[in-house]
């Protein structure tokens, strides 16, 4: 069967700081949940699981379902209810400007992993440094990629990624890092930095402007 979109929308939005959950703070004139729905309709994504903050409602047209105290176990919740047995693809409500095309480039890189996931190259110099500020070591840039999503996963494969305690779900930032974990085969998808994801009030500026734009 066709693939199942999952879009995680259960986060509080603390580093955002709004006085409510962040997939609901308007841009542009529109809750930031509509315009990532919008992306993944447009991607031809008919089924659609949203996993939601306690008490919200979900949108007209998707399957909603309470998400987790971690950004794992809302994707669990919404994997739980995803109808069919067709991929999956996980994208985070907080990255409304998502081009529509990075769907089907993702899904199509599972042909060969178990999970791809779209990227952008590192463009700032990244250092590591200890708790003082001592810097110990300088990573090699042409290397490196900062995550985003879409991800697409194998259904199987992110199902078992999924089957572990509760306290590795709490430390994983992003679901391939579980399939990383579980021995399964992880790809980037080069993305742009243009699909960034909103996470402070800076973010939210940005990203008003550029849907304003769009209309
Ligand atoms: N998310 C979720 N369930 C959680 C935590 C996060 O569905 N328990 C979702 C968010 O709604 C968001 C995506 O995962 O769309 C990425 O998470 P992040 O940007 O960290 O959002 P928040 O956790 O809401 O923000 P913060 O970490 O600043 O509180
Ligand atoms: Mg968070």
């Amino acid at each position: 069967s066709g693939p199942v979109g999952l879009l995680v929308a259960a986060g509080s939005g603390s580093r955002l700081g709004a006085s409510i959950p962040k997939a609901f703070v308007e841009v542009a004139g529109r809750p930031m949940l509509e315009w990532s729905l919008e992306a993944l309709r447009a991607a031809g994504i008919g089924d659609i699981v949203v996993a939601l903050p306690d008490g919200a409602v979900a949108p007209a047209g998707v399957i909603g379902v309470r998400g987790g105290a971690t950004r794992s176990e809302s994707v669990g919740a919404a994997l739980a209810a995803a109808p069919g047995s067709g991929p999956i693809v996980v994208h985070d409500a907080a990255r409304p400007l998502v081009p529509p095309s990075l769907f089907a480039d993702v899904l199509a890189a599972l042909e060969h992993a178990d999970c791809a996931i779209a990227a952008a190259r590192v463009t700032d110099t990244v250092k590591e440094a200890d708790p003082d500020g001592a810097v110990v070591a300088t990573l090699d840039r042409s290397k490196l990629w900062a995550v985003q999503t879409p991800q697409a996963f194998r259904r199987e494969a992110l199902q078992a990624a999924l089957s572990v305690d509760a306290a590795i779900l709490a430390r994983a930032t992003d679901d391939a890092w579980l399939v990383e974990r579980a021995g399964g085969t992880v790809r980037v998808v080069e993305s742009s930095p243009a699909n960034f994801k909103i996470t402070t009030p800076h973010d939210l500026q940005v990203a008003e402007l550029l849907l304003r734009q769009r209309g």
